[in-house]
């Protein structure tokens, strides 16, 4: 394989990176074109970006993603390091549907009764959103975890608001056995006066009516139609898209979740693909000649696309000339978002770690009967760390 020449900004942006070595970690999101991704040190899905953030050491992170992904990291972020995202109008769509001002009235209807509905936010929204749900006890999801934080936001109260994303929740209501019935999408017009709150208050799942423009513009026809054409192909979708796509499809799962599939996919397997442009040419290329990848049709993020090699290498040179415009976070919703992003975190992490008196905790019986202790979730390991006079030791990891 022959390898394309360089631009100028690709040459830039190498020299800038090797010039600032450990100083700087780039990283991109799965949708960032490839010219720009072939500079990012870490690449991932929301869930594996935000896990990466409070690992790097570096300086300055650069961001290749959209504004909500910038921010998330920017609180993740440690004392004195700089997140900066070459485009600050790179802004998730999305992201746009939920106004946290708004949300917060909703939510303090929904809950003026005493019910305690536990607000539980996918990742693409902003970090004043993310600030609300915290206040309200709630967490943050993303597409890989979607199944598991809908688990953990039901045992946290009576009923659980998701948002913004309709489509998510749905197909992860599905997952868990939750009917239509047990749903209810809120109008959220005239400011959140026009919620209805009787049906509201019936529903044990309350969806915000947002939803990705992008994922939007997959339907099921397309799915017919290449089926028609190919019986033996399969057909694997973002779970942003619609119920009725994800129900046509052969699998549904986060980026990650997509590129594994293709990954591991037969050889001479046929895939089409229904989520953002740039990742499914991407895998097109890499399983050339092994496996077929095409686009159940072409749609695009016009905001990941904003970040740019030329902007990229702007965001390089103003840390050079110590001229740079970092991500930053409002002091009084720092607390609350990160409250609502490390509950995720923490949730999700594959072990629970328990340090210190494990050999008191064993003796009162596994699992734990004490509630202040937190409860594993079913697919978490548990690993007990007790204290000793040399240090600490390992006492129990459950199966
Ligand atoms: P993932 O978390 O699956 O990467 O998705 C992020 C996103 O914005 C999809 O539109
Ligand atoms: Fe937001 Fe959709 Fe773009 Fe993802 S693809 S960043 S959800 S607008």
């Amino acid at each position: 394989m022959t390898t394309a020449p360089l631009s100028n900004d690709a040459r830039a942006i190498e020299e800038l990176r090797s010039k600032l070595g450990g100083r700087l970690t780039i990283v991109g999101h799965h949708y960032e074109q490839e010219a720009t991704i072939q500079h990012c040190d870490i690449r991932g899905d929301s869930l594996e970006l935000a896990r990466r953030v409070p690992g790097i050491a570096s300086d300055y992170i650069v961001f290749c993603g959209v504004y909500f992904m910038a921010e998330s990291a920017a609180l993740l972020a440690r004392e004195g390091q700089q997140v900066l995202l070459p485009d600050h109008s790179a802004d998730c769509v999305m992201a746009q549907m939920t106004p946290a001002r708004l949300l917060d009235r909703v939510l303090g209807r929904l809950t003026a009764s005493g019910r305690k509905l536990v607000p539980l936010a996918y990742v693409n929204t902003s970090l004043a959103v993310k600030a609300v749900v915290g206040r309200y006890g709630g967490a943050v999801c993303t597409s890989a975890n979607a199944e598991k934080m809908m688990n953990w936001a039901f045992r946290q109260g009576d009923g659980v608001l998701f948002l913004p994303d309709k489509n998510l929740a749905r197909n992860t209501a599905r997952k868990l056995g939750i009917t239509g019935r047990d749903t209810h999408i809120l109008d959220v017009r005239k400011t959140g006066e026009a919620v209805d709150l009787e049906a509201a208050d019936k529903a044990a799942l309350v969806l915000w009516p947002g939803l990705c423009a992008i994922h939007a513009r997959f339907h099921p026809e397309q799915i017919e139609a290449v089926r028609k054409a190919d019986p033996s192909c399969k057909v694997i979708v973002h779970p942003e898209c619609s119920p009725e796509v994800v129900r046509a499809a052969d699998g549904a799962g986060s980026t990650t979740y997509i590129i594994e599939y293709v990954r591991n996919a037969p050889d001479g397997a046929h895939i089409y693909v229904g989520t953002e442009i740039n990742l499914v040419e991407r895998l097109a290329r890499e399983q050339e000649g092994r496996i077929r990848v095409e686009a159940l049709r072409s749609s695009a993020c016009s905001n990941m696309a904003k970040i740019t090699p030329e902007k990229l290498r702007a965001t390089l040179e103003g840390i050079v000339a110590g001229n740079t415009d970092p991500i930053t976070v409002p002091s009084e919703d720092s607390a609350p978002a990160k409250a609502s992003l490390e509950r995720m975190l923490e949730a999700c992490a594959k072990f629970l770690m328990l340090v210190g008196g494990g050999e008191n905790l064993l003796k009162k019986g596994f699992p734990f009967p004490n509630p202040a202790i937190a409860e594993p979730i079913p697919s978490q390991r548990v690993l007990v760390v007790g204290k000793t006079r040399g240090g600490s030791s390992v006492e129990h990891i459950s199966a």
